[in-house]
């Protein structure tokens, strides 16, 4: 079996006649975190959406491996189904519905007969919250009434009570105080103990030199370089990126 966890060989994906990925190879292991880096348009959140199915197989070119298996996926479902989990870059919530249903849309949990559990979300979403340090947080209030910072913190449990194998981080931190990044670092590693994969994808290059094992960059749709964080700092990631 693969040591690799994913491997994307060969992306290509265009947009009419504009190719937004041009041939993109990037890997990760089991419990590895990479930091996908790359100016804006680069093509990072392109290819976490040809990663997770928003762009189902078929609308793209080139090969994902999961697990040393071909993987296309039709839906993000499919997807989830198999472990990767995105946190996009755009929040997804429904502002209408509570911090708790938001957590839980797609996967709400029923009671014989199928009634909605209400209590048991509450309970869990309210242990999701606790983790992220936010224990103030009423889960039963639409999401609507809390700020960017908590909605994006709401994005993170959601994603959090799915269980993931990879968990992609489409900029995660960009509403969030320093403290509040520094739990979400803190969870990161410790998904990495527990053997999750990540990709984390940044602009604050200080948040995935802290975070990152592995740097791969992008510069307009292709691959520059994947390098050992060891073997990196900013000022190189930066290079790399700018060209
Ligand atoms: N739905 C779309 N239709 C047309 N072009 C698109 C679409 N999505 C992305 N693109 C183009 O593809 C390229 C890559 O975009 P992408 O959003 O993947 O970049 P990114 O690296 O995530 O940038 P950022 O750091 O700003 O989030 C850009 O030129 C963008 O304009
Ligand atoms: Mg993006």
């Amino acid at each position: 079996m693969s040591q690799y966890l994913l491997q994307m060989n060969g992306i290509v994906k265009s947009f009419g006649g504009v190719h937004a990925l041009n041939g993109i190879d990037i890997k990760v292991r089991p419990g590895e975190c990479v930091g996908l880096c790359g100016e804006n348009g680069a093509g990072k959140s392109t290819l976490m959406k040809v990663l997770s199915a928003v762009y189902p197989w078929g609308t793209w070119q080139g090969e994902i491996l999961w697990d040393g298996q071909p993987l296309k996926a039709h839906s993000i479902s499919e997807t989830e189904a198999a472990g990767i989990v995105i946190i996009h870059q755009e929040l997804t919530l429904v502002p209408d519905l509570s911090v708790a249903e938001n957590i839980f849309m797609g996967h709400e949990l029923t009671l014989p007969g199928g009634r909605m559990n209400y209590p048991a979300m509450i309970h869990r979403a309210e242990a999701l919250m606790r983790e992220l340090k936010v224990p103030d947080m009423n889960v039963s209030l639409p999401v609507s009434q809390y700020g960017g910072g908590y909605q994006q913190l709401v994005e993170i449990a959601k994603a959090l009570n799915k269980q993931a194998r990879l968990l992609i981080l489409d900029e995660p931190s960009s509403a969030l105080t320093r403290s509040e990044i520094d739990v979400l670092l803190h969870i990161v590693r410790d998904l990495k103990a527990k053997g999750v994969a990540c990709v984390y994808i940044s602009h604050k290059l200080d948040e995935v030199a802290a975070v990152c094992d592995t740097i791969s960059v992008i510069r307009d749709g292709k691959h520059v370089a994947t390098t050992a964080m060891a073997d990196m700092d900013i000022p190189r990631i930066i290079t790399q990126m700018v060209g």
